[in-house]
């Protein structure tokens, strides 16, 4: 029997070179590579800098404190997202305040936003949750009537854009992030990008122990993590940064393909194509089982060696954070999150992968609902 990981990296030859010639070379760590890499990274996103990271997550908790958030501060995001998201919060001492998603985007509602602002909120962060533009323009918007910074979760979003405007770059600050599963990857690694110069410097301090790029390499002027990315993943990012528009391109159409034969099942509901605006760069491919059991149509496509997940099991439903938010409902969030199941989802699928992925899948979708009646 065939095995469908969840998820899985596509390395080729040209790759692989980029990163035994730095193998090869004196820079192992910070070097030429991190730069052309950064340099490529924000052409791709239109952003005037962009500054490479271990991790996405470095680069959630370096925004927060480029933007002077402190302890005892709110910063207003959703629980539909990876623990990365809230944790970062957690980590600087700040508050997370969790709000409700929207059923179209998946993303933050801008109505929940408003009722969530106080006078200690002092950022929000937005998910683009599977890579699927949230109504950011309206966040923003709501956002600067307030005088809040925004900072934009697009780990999941290279590719995509809102309005002609890349994911990432819409904001005070975007963050991405380039783990095995990403549209690109880099092994483990993350970037930060803002058109904001001063931003921009904080980042470079943060990430390198509060030494100055430009200064002497030990004076340390501020705070400072080593979050920095090694030359070794930078090689393997450019490589693959470089043909972006082939990776997306082939995204979309497994995509389809999947749309193809799913959207015509009553039971199951496929991400929206048709919502021009609120595309998706295809990180994922989600589906909504309408009725049926999804733990159990899980558990079941597992012994078939289909592997799907979870995707996202909501922050404040997690037992660490449970009960640090008791009584939070979020109507929304649990709603989908309950119904949500991702696809195997990698570019060497074929169109015959696909439908032997769809038949297991119908067929157990049927036996579960049949169990259930
Ligand atoms: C929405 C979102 N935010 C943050 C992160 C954190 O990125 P990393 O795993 O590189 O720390 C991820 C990665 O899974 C993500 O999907």
């Amino acid at each position: 029997m065939k095995s469908y990981p969840l998820a899985k990296p596509e390395i080729n030859n040209d790759d692989i070179e980029a990163v035994t010639k730095v193998l090869k070379s004196p820079y192992l760590s910070r070097g030429p590579m991190v730069m052309a890499f950064e340099k490529q990274f924000a052409k791709e996103i239109r952003v005037k800098y962009a500054c490479a990271l271990s991790s996405g997550t470095a680069g959630l908790i370096i925004a927060l404190q480029a933007l002077g958030v402190k302890t005892g501060d709110e910063v207003i995001t959703v629980s539909f997202t990876v623990p990365a998201t809230v944790n970062s919060i957690v980590a600087i001492g700040a508050i997370p305040i969790m709000v409700d998603i929207d059923l179209m985007t998946l993303g933050m509602c801008p109505n929940a936003l408003k009722q969530a602002i106080s006078k200690k909120t002092k950022a929000i962060i937005v998910v683009h949750a599977f890579g699927k533009a949230a109504q950011i323009d309206k966040l923003i918007t709501i956002a600067r009537e307030n005088n809040i910074t925004v900072i934009e979760d697009a780990c999941e979003a290279i590719g995509n854009d809102y309005k002609g405007k890349p994911l990432g770059s819409l904001a005070d600050i975007g963050v991405f992030a380039f783990y095995p599963n990403k549209q690109i990857t880099t092994g483990e690694g993350g970037m930060l990008v803002t058109n904001d110069e001063v931003l921009h410097h904080q980042f470079e301090l943060l990430r390198n122990h509060g030494r100055s790029m430009n200064g002497d390499l030990f004076d340390q002027i501020s705070f400072g993590w080593n979050f920095r990315m090694s030359d070794i993943n930078a090689a393997l990012g450019l490589s693959q940064l470089n043909r972006i528009k082939q990776i997306v391109t082939r995204r979309q159409e497994i995509a389809a393909d999947y749309h193809a034969i799913l959207s015509q099942k009553n039971n199951i509901s496929c991400p929206a194509f048709s919502v021009k605006e609120h595309n998706s760069a295809w990180f994922v491919y989600v589906i909504r089982l309408l009725n049926g059991d999804r733990d159990k149509l899980l558990f079941e496509l597992q012994h078939l060696k289909i592997q799907c997940g979870r995707y996202f099991a909501p922050v404040h439903m997690q037992p660490y954070y449970r009960d640090k938010y008791p009584g939070l409902q979020l109507k929304n969030t649990e709603l989908i999150a309950n119904q949500c199941l991702a696809l195997p989802f990698y570019p060497q699928l074929n169109k015959k992968d696909i439908v032997y992925i769809c038949d297991k899948l119908v067929k157990s979708s049927q036996y579960v609902y049949f169990l259930l009646k």
